[in-house]
């Protein structure tokens, strides 16, 4: 088994594992980029929000890889989100990362308390961007399934992915259900729960005992096993290597099913809660 590309609704298609550099420092990026590489990542989850697009370029250039060996998402920071802004922000992301086009560019957070509450036009002007070459997919990210709804009601246009808060104190199951219900592609963040519990929780001890593996590896394969799209952190050499040695092993649907009914439901949420989110830079 290895690192599986799932089809996204636009007909490309997006390794299933990768990596999340959320809090890398930028100092670092570089380095901890290419050290991924050199365990078998080729997938890199960035944002402009993160600031930290320059080290993952460099690491990009300095690979050798061919440009279509790496998959390479950014997304819209929340201070981009007028259409003019918008459209400067990913060229200056393309050009921070070194690169023509990314592979998926998203929009952050909806912020549906802010710029009217209009996140479609937001939508629209990604799905310019799209179309003008500049990416070869477009989604979303911290939707909740009414944000999902209007977009798609609005443009016809389904996000070819939605990037939300799962692991499994926050399963999150509404806003999957709702995203696959459309037809997108559910990336689940901080699927090792950003240190909220999991890692140490015993039921995830005990499938780690059971399957010979590390708590974060059984983690990892749960939101594999669910279909979800997963990129982990870490700045640690050996926890990236660890972290993608997962294809060698399938947790049962029993064992699937005792991680999800450890959802502690609103209580188990790590990050803000994008309904009243509202943090603009
Ligand atoms: P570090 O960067 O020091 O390795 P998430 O991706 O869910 O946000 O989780 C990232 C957090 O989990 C980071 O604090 C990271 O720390 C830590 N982490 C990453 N991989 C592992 C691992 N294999 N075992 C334990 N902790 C890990």
């Amino acid at each position: 088994m290895s690192n599986p590309r799932i089809t996204l609704n636009d007909g490309s298609t997006i390794p299933q594992f990768g990596l999340g550099v959320w809090q890398v420092p930028a100092k670092d990026t570089e380095r901890v980029v290419s050290d991924a590489f050199e365990v078998g990542y080729r997938h890199i989850d960035t944002a402009q929000m993160y600031g930290n697009e320059e080290g993952v370029g460099a690491a990009i250039a300095a690979s050798g890889l061919a440009r279509n060996e790496v998959y390479v998402t950014t997304k819209l920071n929340n201070n981009r989100h007028e259409r003019a802004q918008a459209k400067e922000s990913l060229r200056v992301s393309l050009d921070k990362l070194g690169l023509e086009k990314v592979d998926l560019f998203l929009i952050h957070w909806p912020l549906p308390t802010q710029y009217g509450g209009d996140f479609v036009s937001t939508w629209e002007t990604l799905i310019e961007l799209r179309d003008a070459g500049l990416t070869t997919s477009v989604g979303v990210s911290n939707f909740q399934p009414d944000h999902l709804d209007l977009v798609v009601e609005k443009t016809g246009v389904v996000p070819a992915v939605n990037q939300v808060e799962v692991h499994p104190y926050f399963a999150n199951e509404a806003t999957r259900a709702a995203t696959v219900r459309h037809g997108a592609l559910v990336e689940a963040w901080s699927p090792l729960g950003q240190g909220g519990g999991e890692l140490s929780d015993p039921v995830v001890t005990a499938l780690a005992e059971r399957y010979g593996k590390t708590r974060a590896q059984v983690l990892l394969r749960w939101a594999i096993d669910r279909g979800d799209v997963v990129f982990p952190k870490s700045t640690r050499k050996e926890r990236l290597a660890e972290n993608i040695d997962v294809f060698d092993f399938a947790l049962t649907a029993d064992d699937v099913a005792a991680l999800a009914g450890l959802d502690k439901g609103e209580a188990g949420r790590q990050g803000p809660n994008p309904d009243v989110f509202d943090w603009i830079p």
